[in-house]
């Protein structure tokens, strides 16, 4: 996982602020995440400049629409108030739990995809017993890990829709998107189970590397593949 971690690496101050200009203005504009944040496997850039938030802030810079139309930018929502967090509810695996419980209000059959997610994440081991993992991705921070801190990150989004729109309709935004993780939870950890089940009965070898009987999803692009005709 580090050897992977190098090769993206985390915004450094000039990620943004590129170096002899130092622009805060340069910094504000969505321009300046499209370099990292775009591509097959966080395709956030396609997302946003294909939405109409993003649409809107294409057409209001090229002079189509008002100046002064509202448009929020990557930085409206991820950086409010100049904040430097940049901090979301779900984090960049879309996976949260409440000390490896529930989140509260959630269904049974969602917590039981979620568990094989994780196992799939290699954070829990296949009895469901956490591993060092679960250290690796408490240390970069890229899951909330407890009810509050999903919470706090939710309530601030909440509170930058509102900025445009009324509450009930963020909040049901906001709800369609959760679902659309449940849903895509409940597919994933079909697949998981199913090639698990398959190491096991020995049809699909498993890639040595790989340390428990399950598909380990954070060799990403990485991942030993079979040809067919080792299949046939
Ligand atoms: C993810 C992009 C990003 C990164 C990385 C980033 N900044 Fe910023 N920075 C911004 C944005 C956007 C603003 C403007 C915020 C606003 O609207 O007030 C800003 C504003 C600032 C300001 C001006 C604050 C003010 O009130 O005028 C300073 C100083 C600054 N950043 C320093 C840093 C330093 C130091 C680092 C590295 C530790 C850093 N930034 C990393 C995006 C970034
Ligand atoms: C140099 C590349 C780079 C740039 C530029 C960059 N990011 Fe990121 N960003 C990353 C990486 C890598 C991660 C995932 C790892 C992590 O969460 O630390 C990330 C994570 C994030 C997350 C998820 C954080 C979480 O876990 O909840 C958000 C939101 C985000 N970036 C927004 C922005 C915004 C907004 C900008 C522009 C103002 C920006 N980024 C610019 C590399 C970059
Ligand atoms: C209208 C507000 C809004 C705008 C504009 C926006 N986002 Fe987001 N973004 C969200 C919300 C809401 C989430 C999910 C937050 C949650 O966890 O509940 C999210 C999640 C993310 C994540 C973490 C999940 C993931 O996909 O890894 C990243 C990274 C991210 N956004 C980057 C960006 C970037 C880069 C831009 C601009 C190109 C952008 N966002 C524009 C609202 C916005
Ligand atoms: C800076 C203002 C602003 C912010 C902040 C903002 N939006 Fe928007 N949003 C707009 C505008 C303007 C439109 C276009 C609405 C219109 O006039 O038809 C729009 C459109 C939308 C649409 C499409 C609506 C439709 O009828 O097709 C959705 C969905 C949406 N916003 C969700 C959100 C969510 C969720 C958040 C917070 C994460 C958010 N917006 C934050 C200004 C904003």
């Amino acid at each position: 996982m580090n050897k992977e971690g190098a090769g993206f690496g985390r915004a450094s101050c000039d990620a943004c602020h590129t170096r002899h200009l130092f622009s805060v203005d340069e910094a504000r504009q969505p321009e300046a995440c499209q370099t990292c944040h775009m591509g097959f496997d966080h395709p956030q850039w396609e997302m946003y400049s294909s939405s109409k938030h993003g649409v809107r802030y294409a057409l209001k810079v090229s002079g189509r629409i008002p100046g002064d139309s509202a448009a929020p930018t990557c930085q409206t929502c991820h950086m409010q108030e100049g904040n430097h967090e940049v901090r979301t509810a779900w984090g960049f695996l879309a996976v949260r739990t409440n000390g490896l419980a529930p989140y509260p209000g959630e269904s049974e059959s969602w917590w039981k995809d979620r568990i094989t997610v994780l196992q799939g994440l290699g954070v829990l081991d296949p009895q469901g017993n956490p591993t060092n993992r679960l250290e690796m991705v408490k240390n970069a921070d890229v899951a909330r890990l407890n009810t509050e801190s999903f919470d706090q990150e939710r309530a601030r989004m909440l509170k930058t829709c509102m900025q445009c729109h009324s509450e009930n309709f963020a909040r049901a935004e906001l709800s369609k998107a959760d679902k659309t993780i449940e849903d895509g939870d409940h597919l994933l950890a079909e697949a998981i189970k199913i090639v698990a089940g398959l190491y096991k009965e020995g049809l699909l070898k498993k890639p040595a590397e790989y340390k428990y009987d399950f598909p380990d999803l954070l060799t990403f692009h990485d991942a030993a593949t079979q040809s067919s005709s080792a299949c046939s």
